[in-house]
């Protein structure tokens, strides 16, 4: 995330939600503790990228291994493109990206939550896209 940075950071998130239609957000939950939390707040930007089982593996090292160590785009293989409306990357195979700006942040206990404002929506595919369950269990959407 952040060109200014030359960071382009991945984490995996269960905890983030639509909040509303019109304005059209979107809201992420980010742990105290994790690298990410500062990428998002000094950035004022995050891209919400929506992924199909068959990347569950890379979504599972986003998810066990820590920015600061790891170049998650270059372990993975994923892909980081340039997103159109914000200062951040995207990722190439997800079936759909949110590109949003971060009006508003509030803490709930150990997490903060972002309220992002979706600046562009875009849909890359149609495939079933990969759901937690726990652990290392995940589903799809159908
Ligand atoms: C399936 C899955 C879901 C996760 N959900 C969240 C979440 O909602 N919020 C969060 O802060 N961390 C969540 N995590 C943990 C972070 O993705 C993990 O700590 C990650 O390594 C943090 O990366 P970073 O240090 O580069 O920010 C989840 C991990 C997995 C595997």
């Amino acid at each position: 995330m952040g060109k200014e940075e030359k960071i382009d950071n991945m984490i995996v998130l269960d905890w983030h939600m639509p909040g509303s239609f019109d304005p059209a957000l979107y809201i992420i939950s980010i742990g105290k503790t994790r690298f990410s939390l500062d990428l998002v707040r000094e950035t004022g930007v995050f891209a919400v990228n929506f992924m199909a089982r068959e990347f569950e593996e890379q979504v599972m090292f986003c998810g066990s291994n820590t920015g600061l160590k790891f170049d998650k785009y270059k372990e993975t293989g994923l892909t980081p493109i340039d997103c159109e409306k914000i200062d951040c990357k995207y990722v190439k195979e997800a079936e759909a990206v949110l590109e949003c700006e971060v009006i508003d942040e509030f803490e709930t206990g150990d997490h903060v939550c972002f309220v992002g404002k979706i600046l562009k929506f875009h849909t890359f595919g149609n495939k079933p896209r990969l759901l937690h369950l726990g652990g290392r269990d995940f589903t799809t959407t159908r």
